[in-house]
This record gives structure tokens, C-alpha cells and sequence, in this order.
């Protein structure tokens, strides 16, 4: 037996020990979700999952700052009308703040918990889930170092034993035109795979100012975005997303190695902490397969979000589920349900049939990839996967109290920047 039909089935034999755990006990009954992290996306991922399910219901909310949870709590308010009118209840004392709020969240009467915070936290959060017995959304990426996003596989098992479910939330993977896309590559629409060109080229993002009374420590979590600590850096954070498409293609199986380049030319002022404004890094695959990756977040420049698959036989364009190919040309051109409120369709599906959805794995797999290229970058080397499986990189800082005094990490300098 190869070592892909040994993993193949090794994963078959979790999904069939998972479903016998989980029943279908949940059928008709009322799904109680949990949000922790209420800021953007966690909002979004409300009106998501209350959209794919008429019986599901948010009854707990977690978030550091409790400004930003009183913002929230007014959103919610606003939407707890129409479709969703009774299904967003979430009482005074469901409403957790501070560091501990995700430990709140998970005592409440939930099945489902939604992890929306920056991805710093994701780990730890995900542990505690994972043994508070909750069915995890998590958001992209899963963690922002090696050591971190291991934990995370850990959970994933964890899950599969106890027939729980795992929804990564690389979204582009439940994105009707995209999945068509790459199973026609899968089928060999474009011959072999020879080359990938992957970018997520766009311009500036939000900062937010610091204020006198924060100590370091509030103002990096505000600011989450430019620490690497908390966001991983812009490749792991959005150019991610187009990295999970990559390993998608190659059949969700990581690259052998990373070799890049990445520095900060127009984001240099402090409010940008200490990340990059562009990467390019290439990663090998088996067989010789070059995937080239490249993402910017530079104001004033061209935008371009887009994957190229090309083979032997043609091109695939992944964004517009378009392929040139000498077996014929293809395109889709309707994308199907919005991808973020599609993935919470077979997610509440699979908990309601016991047969629950685990994209754990792969989402690993993508996170850890993109964590890769940032080493790889940061460092000037090349880094392997087999490095990436023992690597002692781990970003937490020695505490995330907010009132900390904590001294910003140096911007990486390749050459100087020491693989761990
Ligand atoms: N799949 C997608 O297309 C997509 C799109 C946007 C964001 N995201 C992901 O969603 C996550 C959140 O991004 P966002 O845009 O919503 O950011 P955001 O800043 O709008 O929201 C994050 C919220 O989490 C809170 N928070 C910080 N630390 C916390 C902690 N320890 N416990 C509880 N709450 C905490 C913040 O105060 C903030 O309100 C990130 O991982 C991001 O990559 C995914």
C-alpha cells in the first residue's frame, strides 16, 4: 500500500468512527451557536450560519474589549429582524470580556462555537473547544506559527475522535465555480500539472491610531493586523487564501519547500508595526511542480487576486472558473451560493446527520504552508516541510495582558532572521 492510499484510508476510518460517535441526535433540534471574536467577520459568520439552518440560534458572545462588544451587541440588535427575528438572544450574562471571554462562551449551552478572533488567539481558543466537546467554525488561518498550527492539527484529531465537527474557513473551497474549476483539473482537463501562479496583490488596509492610555499590549491587539504574533503576517493572514487554493489544486498535499523574498518599502511608518508589505515566494511540490505566490499590500497599485493552473493540456483560471484547454474551453461563469454562507450549509448538515464535516486537515495543511513562505522570506532560506513538522517557532508572547509593556519585535531581516 502507497503512502497516499495508507492515508486515504487512515482518514476514511476517522470520518466512519467520527459518524458512529455523533449520531443524529441533533436532527430537528435548535443548534445553540457561540461567537468569540466579535468584530467583522465574526458578525458576518452570524448572519451565515443563521442563514443556512432556520434552527440554529446565537445565544453567547465572547470579545476582548468590551467597547468593541457593546458595538456588536447594537449590530446584532439591528439584526434580529425578519428571518432572523427571536434568533439572535443573547443575555446579559452570555456576554463575556476580557482574555477569559472564550472560557464563558464554551460553559454556556452551545453546540456550536464560532471563532472569529485574530488568529493569534486560535490555538488556544481551539483547545478549549475541542475539550469543552463544542462543533468549531474556525476562521482562516488556523495559528500564526509552526508550533501553533500543530496544536491545531492536534485538535482537528481530537475532533474526529469524538465526532465532532471542523470547519476551516478557506471559503474559496465551497465556491460552486471554483470547486467545478478544480475538479476538472483534478480530472485531468489540462493535462499535468506543470506551474502554478497564485497572487493577492491589493492596497492598503486599516490601521488603528494609539491612543495614550493604551499600554503596548492593548495597542497590538487593537492593531492586530501589522503584529506577526497576532495576524502572521499579510501572507498568512490574506494572502493565505490563495495559498489554500495552490495546496487545493495539488490535491491538499503540502509542498516540499519555500524559497522567497518579502520586505516593506511603503508601509514602513509605526502604526504598521513590524510586518511586510510584499512577499514572493516559490514553494515545490512533488514531481517538480513550481507553484509562484506573490501577495502586496501596497496603496496606489494594480490589484490582482487571482491563480493560474497550467498544464500539459492548458490553462485553468481559478477566480473565473475559466479553462483554455485542447480537450475544450470551459467557463462557468455563476459563482453559486456566496461562498462564506455556503460553507455553513454542509457544516450544519453534517452535525444535523451525524456524518459530520471535517476539512480539518487540509486547512492545517494550507495555514502551515502559508506560515512556510513567511519563514522562508523572513529568513532568506530555504525551508523544508520535514523542517516545519519539528520547528520550534512559536510567536506568543510571554502574556497578553493588555495592560503589558511589551518592546515591538524587530522588522525581520533576512540573512539575520534566525529558523527555528
Ligand atoms: N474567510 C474570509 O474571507 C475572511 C475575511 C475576513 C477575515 N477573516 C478572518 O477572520 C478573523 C477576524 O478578522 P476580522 O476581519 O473580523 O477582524 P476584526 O478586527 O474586525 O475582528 C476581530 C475581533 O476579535 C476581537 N478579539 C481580539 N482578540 C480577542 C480575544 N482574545 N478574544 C475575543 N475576541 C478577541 C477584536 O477585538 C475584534 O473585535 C481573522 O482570522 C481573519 O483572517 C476571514
Amino acid at each position: 500500500m502507497n503512502r497516499r492510499n495508507f492515508v486515504q484510508m487512515a482518514s476514511m476510518a476517522t470520518i466512519a468512527a467520527a459518524q458512529a460517535a455523533t449520531g443524529s441526535k441533533k436532527k430537528d433540534a435548535t443548534l445553540n451557536v457561540g461567537i468569540i471574536g466579535c468584530g467583522a467577520r465574526g458578525l458576518g459568520a452570524v448572519v451565515n450560519i443563521l442563514s443556512a439552518d432556520k434552527n440554529v440560534k446565537i445565544i453567547a458572545a465572547g470579545e476582548l474589549f468590551p467597547d468593541k462588544l457593546a458595538s456588536a451587541m447594537e449590530k446584532l440588535d439591528r439584526l434580529n429582524t425578519g428571518e432572523f427575528e427571536g434568533r439572535i438572544d443573547i443575555p446579559k450574562e452570555n456576554q463575556f470580556t476580557g482574555l477569559d471571554n472564550y472560557k464563558g462562551v464554551l460553559a454556556c449551552d452551545i453546540d456550536i462555537v464560532l471563532h472569529t478572533t485574530p488568529p493569534g488567539f486560535r490555538p488556544q481558543h481551539l483547545e478549549a473547544a475541542v475539550e469543552a466537546g463544542k462543533h468549531i467554525f474556525a476562521e482562516k488561518p488556523l495559528g500564526v506559527d509552526a508550533v501553533g498550527i500543530r496544536k491545531v492539527q492536534a485538535v482537528v484529531d481530537k475532533c474526529k475522535e469524538k465526532g465532532l465537527s471542523f470547519l476551516g474557513g478557506f471559503c474559496y473551497r465551497f465556491r460552486d465555480s471554483m470547486v467545478n474549476t478544480v475538479d476538472k483539473i483534478h480530472n485531468g482537463h489540462i493535462g499535468e500539472i506543470k506551474n502554478i501562479q497564485c497572487s493577492y496583490n491589493t492596497g492598503l488596509l486599516w490601521t488603528r491610531l494609539r491612543q495614550e492610555n493604551w499600554a503596548d499590549m492593548e495597542y497590538y491587539t487593537r492593531n492586530w493586523y501589522y503584529y506577526n504574533f497576532l495576524s502572521g503576517d499579510h501572507i498568512v493572514e490574506q494572502g493565505i487564501h490563495n495559498i489554500d487554493k495552490m495546496c487545493w489544486v495539488m490535491g491538499s498535499k503540502p509542498p516540499l519547500e519555500a524559497y522567497g523574498m518579502g520586505g516593506r518599502i511603503v508601509r514602513t511608518d509605526d502604526k504598521f508595526g513590524h510586518i511586510y508589505d510584499h512577499f514572493s515566494i516559490q514553494y515545490k511540490f512533488e514531481d517538480d511542480v513550481y507553484a509562484n505566490f506573490t501577495c502586496r499590500q501596497q496603496g496606489g497599485t494594480e490589484r490582482r487576486v487571482a491563480d493560474y493552473v497550467v498544464g500539459t493540456e492548458g490553462t485553468a483560471d481559478l477566480m473565473k472558473a475559466k479553462i483554455k484547454s485542447k480537450k475544450g474551453d470551459w467557463r462557468q461563469r455563476k459563482q453559486g451560493i456566496q461562498m462564506h454562507a455556503a460553507e455553513h450549509i454542509p457544516f450544519i448538515k453534517g452535525i444535523r446527520s451525524g456524518k459530520v464535516l471535517n476539512n480539518g486537515d487540509e486547512s492545517v495543511i494550507s495555514s502551515m504552508t502559508g506560515v512556510m513562505g513567511r519563514m522562508a522570506a523572513y529568513s532568506g532560506k530555504v525551508v523544508t516541510w520535514e523542517h516545519m513538522m519539528k520547528s520550534k517557532e512559536d510567536l506568543t508572547p510571554p502574556t497578553y495582558d493588555l495592560s503589558a509593556s511589551m518592546s515591538e519585535p524587530p522588522v525581520a531581516q533576512p540573512g539575520i532572521y534566525e529558523l527555528i
